[in-house]
């Protein structure tokens, strides 16, 4: 399969992804306070095999090899998140010199190697301290996550210029509060319509802030996105796909998008949101770009006695899946694309995850094969430049992930990685899909530079 590359702009940014406590470890170091992930991975039975974040990839001591892995696979672009618990140990309050010193070196050190930094403010590590004061379901919440925004906008924002204020809200709120499998394992519907209403307001008022410290940046944020297909074409389950489109994608997209909540899942909820006048002003501030995660399709069917949005998922029987059991549709991460410019209209879209886990070994020989993740890449970069090819106006793919990591629930079983971790020894190994993504960034360059 060939990718059009001739359908990327010259500055295309080449990127990988992380977050802050899949892969720092070092929680209790230099006055990093825990956060909810402290707390709910340390809940016995949340995570396979017991795992957690205590010592994850040790970026925090190793980023200067992570930034060489980078350079090593020829990225221009790096996108990391930066754990609240560490800048403002209490969630409001003192700001912590040393927790903010560690990300001003880290950009640093990406600056000088070339590198694109992309910050992400919020990936999922709200500091314990203010879930203990009610967490997101709360308005406090959103306005503590702006002035955490504003003192590292103010710090890094002569160098940084790419920022997205939360990473895939929908995952803290439905999957957090909601179905209870993420951190903090709530399983209450109220509790996750409030929680989603906050994260937009935080997502808006910071928004606010970042632009206030560095009038330059670029702003956005970051969604994961799945197209929904009905199981079959009962009205009852068309009902039910787009009751899951609503669910899944235009909860979050309408707000940001001057839209307000869509009508046809307020109902679905039944929550009164906890709306103040001008909220809906503020979750709407223009943005620069827009991200994308994507991973898989859904397909589902009714579910009236479920819970909300009342639609459940149906397998579907022969399509090939990833490690995850997640399935594998490259088509959709383009119609993603063309949709979100169709009907949103954004400056600049980014895919700012997208990736596979397989259960990967190192060989003998030292190398690490892994041709089904290769596959995989190839064929989503295929499909995104096919969306560029028709007009969608991406900027950057940042593949998920650099290092394989601490996977939410599943712990370090599942290895999503371009560079594998041996978890012991912390040895990283650069695996084939790797040395495969740095041939296809060095064809789009000297690409570019023919063209130039
Ligand atoms: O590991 C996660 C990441 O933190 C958020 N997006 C999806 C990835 C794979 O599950």
């Amino acid at each position: 399969m060939t990718i059009d590359l001739a359908a990327l702009p010259h500055d295309f940014l080449w990127g990988t992804a992380t977050s802050a406590y899949q892969i720092e470890g070092a929680v209790a170091e230099d006055g990093r306070s825990p956060s909810i992930w402290d707390t709910f991975s340390h809940t016995p039975g949340k995570i396979a095999g017991n795992d957690h974040g205590d010592v994850a990839c040790d970026h925090y001591h190793r980023w200067r090899e992570d930034i060489e892995l980078m350079r090593q696979l020829g990225t221009n672009a790096y996108r990391l998140s930066i754990a609240w618990p560490r800048v403002v140990p209490g969630g409001d309050g003192p700001v912590n010199a040393k927790g903010l010193a560690f990300y001003d070196k880290l950009v640093d050190g990406l600056l000088e190697a070339g590198i694109t930094p992309s910050v992400t403010l919020y990936h999922w590590d709200l500091p314990q301290a203010l879930q203990d004061r009610g967490g997101w379901p709360e308005r406090a919440t959103a306005e503590h996550f702006a002035v955490y925004a504003s003192a590292v906008a103010e710090r890094l924002g002569d160098r940084v210029g790419h920022w997205a204020t939360l990473n895939e809200p929908l995952c803290s709120a439905w999957i957090g509060h909601l179905e209870g499998k993420m951190a903090p394992g709530l399983t209450d519907l109220t509790a996750a319509v409030r929680a989603s209403y906050h994260l937009l307001l935080a997502h808006g008022l910071a928004v606010q802030a970042i632009r206030a410290a560095a009038p330059d940046a670029q702003v956005g944020i970051v969604n994961n996105l799945s197209t929904v297909h009905a199981a079959t074409d009962r009205p009852e389950d068309v009902a039910a796909a787009m009751r899951m489109d609503g669910h899944t994608n235009r909860w979050w997209l309408d707000p940001v998008h001057g839209r307000g909540f869509p009508a046809d899942m307020r109902e679905v909820y039944g929550v009164e949101l906890p709306e103040q006048k001008g909220d809906l002003e503020t979750m709407a501030a223009p943005l620069d770009w827009l991200g994308l995660n994507y991973y898989f399709p859904a397909t589902v069917a009714d579910d009236p006695a479920g819970p909300a949005p009342h639609a459940r998922s149906v397998r579907r029987i022969g399509v090939p899946r990833t490690g995850m059991d997640w399935e594998i549709d490259a088509s959709g991460i383009e119609a993603l694309l063309l949709r979100l410019t169709q009907e949103y209209g954004p400056r600049k879209l980014y895919v700012t995850e997208n990736g596979s886990a397989y259960p990967d070994v190192v060989r003998p020989d030292g190398t690490v094969d892994d041709p089904e993740r290769q596959d995989y890449l190839t064929k989503h970069l295929a499909a995104c430049a096919s969306a560029a090819r028709q007009g969608a106006p991406l900027a950057g793919y940042f593949a998920w992930s650099l290092l394989d990591n601490f996977e939410w629930a599943y712990g370090y079983d599942k290895r999503f990685g371009l560079v594998h971790v041996d978890y012991r020894t912390q040895v990283r190994t650069i695996k084939g899909t790797g040395h495969h993504y740095a041939e296809i960034i060095r064809g789009h360059r000297d690409r570019a530079a023919r063209a130039a």
